[in-house]
């Protein structure tokens, strides 16, 4: 299985999927439940983040169990999906954005599979952070389902789980900001360290704090992403269907040379 899928806020059903069944992957940090199934000739694998009934908020997700569990299964390409505030004028509720740079102002998070010890230590290249070429994948599902998707946007990702104050907001847009949400880092962190390619697309499903004259419920981020979703799962199936599954690229090598026993969750290869 080389292709997963993980769902964000308001993406809980694998419903790309085809012959479906539950796996539980037993990791060194937990267990991650997730669905895999069949999409088109391909495995893929769908991981909602936040639990299948959005119960684990975002300072709480294991996303070490997460990301290991994918790569125990094989997983080489990562397709996630983030609800964000947006705080670009020109990235309006209701479009799509192919993230390509992350500023990081999470607080509690394990960040590295690489905690010293037998495992080493390892520092990893994130000029690129979201694959570059897994992001092409994206724009051109885009342009062949006649989507609008921006090229790029930065994901300002906070600690959550409360939403941003208005003074902050500010501050993320004088540091290159366009988009903000809780989930992005470390997972896309991991998933360079896991080498594997990890691309992401966030859905604006509101202006961030501040923007407008109304405050913000996860009520209407999670109607905004229900009223979006056929438009989201249209991009992810084509985008699936143009992945080359052969293809080997630069994050498939990430550590490689730099850790003792190899990247996480290749079995056989590291003890914990
Ligand atoms: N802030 C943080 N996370 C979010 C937002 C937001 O405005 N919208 C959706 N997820």
């Amino acid at each position: 299985m080389e292709i997963a899928v993980i769902g964000g806020t308001g993406v809980y059903d694998p419903e790309l999927l085809a012959e479906v069944r539950e796996e539980v992957v037993v990791t060194p940090y937990g267990t991650a439940t997730l669905a895999a199934g069949r999409y088109g000739g391909k495995e893929v694998a769908f991981l909602p983040r936040h639990g299948a009934g959005h119960t684990v908020p975002p300072h709480l997700i294991n996303y070490r169990a997460n990301l290991w569990a994918l790569k125990m299964l094989g997983v080489r390409f990562v397709l996630a999906t983030s609800a964000v505030g947006s705080l670009n004028p020109k990235m309006a509720p209701g479009e799509l954005v192919a993230l390509d740079q992350f500023l990081d102002f999470t607080k509690s998070r394990a960040q590295t599979f690489y905690e010293g010890g037998p495992a080493g230590v390892v520092h990893v290249d994130y000029t690129d952070p979201y694959c570059p070429e897994l992001r092409e994948s994206l724009l051109r599902a885009a342009e062949i389902e006649g989507l609008k998707l921006h090229r790029r946007g930065c994901y300002v990702c906070t600690e959550g789980p409360r939403y941003e104050t208005p003074a902050e907001i500010r501050a993320f847009r004088t540091l290159g900001g366009d988009l903000v949400g809780m989930t992005s880092v470390p997972e896309v962190v991991l998933a360079r360290e896991a080498e594997m390619c990890y691309a992401g697309v966030a859905l604006v499903t509101n202006w961030a704090a501040g923007l407008t004259g109304s405050k913000l419920t996860h009520q209407e981020v999670v109607a905004l992403m229900e009223a979006n979703l056929n438009r989201l799962r249209r991009l992810l199936a084509r985008a699936i269907d143009l992945i080359d599954e052969e293809r080997v690229c630069a994050c498939h090598t990430a550590v490689r040379g730099q850790a003792p026993l190899g990247p996480p969750g290749e079995e056989g290869k590291r003890e914990s």
